[in-house]
């Protein structure tokens, strides 16, 4: 190819809007035939026993759908299966040899660690014998704080056997998010680890999960650690009475073996907590039979997973894309999965293409915040590696822009890897909305149709569908197998969030029944879903959710603070980030004193991750005449965009105020 062809089929890539799946890709995929959309539409709700016969059950299902107390759907009532003997037991004989879990920690001398199939039945086997001698029964929720350690993932599967529900809690959250976690769980339990590295350097965990028990309002009991630290790496900690090392209670057990307790289906499997409007955040409760069948579809009709692949996601583990496509639906599978401790960036910014190339990964599922960041750095970084074993690549977490989507297909997948662009939520379990890999065209920044029998409208205010190419709200009109059953402990707040809204709540007819996800979306001729964002106060950074409210009453916690606004303002890297407008109290000043105060406030409430991009102090903040803040006008200011229509505001001279200093600063 001259170079001059080279130069317009750039240009062609670059506008082109639709792409086909690569033939070889086609030719091999796990789904390839059309008339599965149709197939599964006419023979709704059966159509899931497909994602149940991926599953072993002890003892079968009696009903595919339980559909007589909406919105307390029962899926495959009456089955019996453990998840842990799904994902570990039934892989034995065929690949108890083969890797389970690749993990690559952060650059050490010691280096990187393979766990076969048979090595973590073993000490997810030991370590469930550990639990059940602490006292753990079924149904009690175990709490995890732990970083991207194999012990994660082994305590979850632990808890599966036993069937303890688990609950885990990102690393990266404070003290105060554990105890809030753990308080609203009523968990007595809690695994954690002494630190961790990030970046080379060692990182303290331990006095950090210290003092979120200290905030644990009933009986807590022994806590495990585990030991990742070498020598405690200078943090001096010193186990309390109250807390047992990780490797003592497994070498206490070495041998032992735990029968998988049979669940029912409709028993919890995990919790996992999230952000929603309000300032207490949300005990998503998935169950066993539905949610395992629900990743384990998914993986493979959407990742294209094969029990000989190694597949690679870069999430982390403490949110639900790690629960579901890192541990639950890889494994499931009999597949490779990967595990990474560390950072992209570190020691190199190829470090992922590099673990790509060394370890053959053949799939790759991240999010678009660290695609926009590859991009930022330089295609030099991926060419550096052969990036060839790559055969379908995914995002999630977010919207991506063409932009990314075009530099993700061409540099990382060489224009011969279909990307499937991944819209769901904690509350789904797992995917929604997304092409077939197989089957669909790609849309860059559209993530496609939603998945065959997921009945996914685009509809108004009042509930009616809109035309294509208007923007509305995203609804789910018919229940699936990997749905949240409920909010833990709270009946009442899971048809306030979820149904509300487009349901008529006195209805027992599954018909009036609307799933609400909280997003915008558009739907094109094609059917094609664009997710356009959140339409409630929750904020989506680098692919993390935070609720505007958490934050404000973290802030509003600091001394000095009176009243508190925060909003999410669009970000080049990050997709969103926090912005806070701040008025102080009397007698206080607003300055960098009080500004890293504010901080501070935020990384004790919740974490590192809701740091602001800014706080800006002001005497007022946008009001209507009822007196609700208008963060719309606030969002605009931190978009640097014009201001939209003030003139229903109490006190409209404050935005032009507002925005005034902050062009100032
Ligand atoms: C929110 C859910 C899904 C696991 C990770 C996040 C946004 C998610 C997409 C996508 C546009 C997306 C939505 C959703 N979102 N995937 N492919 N395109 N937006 O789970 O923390 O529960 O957040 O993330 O706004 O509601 P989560």
């Amino acid at each position: 190819m001259s170079d001059e062809d080279g130069v317009q089929l750039e240009a062609r890539l670059e506008e082109q809007e639709a792409f086909d799946p690569p033939e070889e890709f086609v030719e091999q995929a796990n789904v390839s035939e059309k008339s599965i959309y149709e197939e599964f539409e006419e023979n709704w709700p059966e159509c899931w026993e497909q994602a149940a016969d991926l599953l072993d059950w002890e003892e079968s299902y009696d009903e595919v759908l339980d559909a007589s107390n909406p919105p307390f759907y029962e899926w495959f009532t009456d089955g019996k299966l453990n998840a842990s003997a799904n994902c570990l037991d039934r892989h034995l004989d065929e690949r108890g040899d083969e890797a389970a879990i690749e993990w690559v920690g952060e650059p050490l001398e010691e280096g990187n660690r393979t766990y076969t199939y048979e090595d973590l039945h073993r000490e997810v086997n030991e370590f469930a014998a550990a639990l059940r001698e602490m006292g753990v029964g079924e149904d009690d929720v175990v709490t995890m704080y732990m970083p991207m350690i194999p012990e994660l993932p082994i305590a979850m599967l632990a808890c599966a056997r036993i069937g303890a529900p688990h609950s885990v809690v990102f690393a990266g959250f404070s003290a105060d998010a554990l105890a809030t976690r753990m308080n609203a769980a009523d968990s007595e339990y809690l695994v954690t680890c002494d630190g961790y590295y990030r970046r080379g350097d060692p990182l303290d965990h331990l006095n950090k999960a210290n003092d979120g028990l200290a905030g644990v309002e009933h009986f807590v009991s022994d806590a495990v650690v585990v030991e990742r630290l070498r020598d405690g790496d200078g943090f001096g900690h010193d186990l309390a009475d109250d807390q047992r090392t990780y490797a003592d209670l497994v070498a206490e057990q070495a041998g032992e073996t735990v029968e998988p307790v049979e669940r029912d289906a409709e028993d919890m499997l995990f919790l996992m907590y999230t952000s929603g409007t309000t300032g207490q955040p949300k005990g998503v409760k998935h169950t066993t039979g539905g949610y395992l069948s629900w990743a384990a579809w998914t993986s493979q009709a959407v990742l294209d997973i094969e029990p000989e692949d190694t597949y690679f996601c870069s999430a982390d583990i403490g949110w639900i894309t790690g629960h579901s496509y890192i541990v639950y639906g890889p494994l499931a599978l009999g597949t490779t999965t990967m595990m990474y401790e560390g950072t992209p960036d570190y020691p190199e910014r190829d470090r992922l293409w590099e673990i790509v190339e060394e370890y053959e990964a053949n799939q790759l599922y991240t999010a678009p915040t660290a695609i926009r960041a590859f991009m930022k750095w330089g295609s030099e970084y991926p060419d550096r590696h052969d990036l060839s074993s790559l055969r379908l690549l995914g995002t999630v977490g977010e919207p991506i822009n063409p932009r990314a989507w075009k530099w993700y297909y061409k540099h990382i997948g060489d224009k011969s890897c279909p990307i499937v662009d991944t819209w769901w939520q904690t509350e789904t379990g797992g995917m929604m909305v997304t092409t077939l890999p197989g089957i669909g065209t790609m849309k860059p920044g559209s993530a496609g149709p939603p998945l065959p029998g997921v009945d996914a409208q685009i509809v108004d205010t009042d509930g009616t569908q809109v035309d294509a190419g208007r923007a509305g709200y995203l609804t789910v009109q018919k229940p699936w197998p990997g749905m949240l059953r409920t909010l833990y402990k709270n009946d009442e707040r899971y048809i306030d969030e979820y149904w509300r809204e487009y349901s008529d709540t006195d209805s027992d007819d599954m018909e009036d029944w609307v799933y609400f996800p909280e997003d915008g979306a558009k739907i094109d001729d094609d059917g094609y879903i664009t997710v356009l964002g959140r339409v409630d106060d929750v904020i989506n950074v680098s692919g993390h959710r935070l609720g505007t409210m958490e934050i404000e009453s973290a802030i509003v916690g600091v001394e000095g603070v009176a009243e508190a606004a925060v909003v999410g303002g669009d970000h080049e890297v990050k997709g969103e980030a926090v912005y806070a407008y701040v008025i102080t109290e009397e007698g206080y000043e607003g300055g960098d004193g009080l500004r890293l105060r504010v901080v501070g406030g935020i990384e004790d409430a919740i974490g590192p991750i809701a740091r602001p991009e800014s706080v800006v102090f002001t005497p007022e903040l946008p009001k209507t005449r009822s007196g609700k803040i208008m963060r719309r006008l606030l969002e605009d200011i931190a978009n640097n965009d014009e201001l939209g229509d003030t003139s229903t505001l109490r006190n409209p001279d404050v935005v032009e105020d507002i925005a005034a200093s902050v062009s100032d600063d």
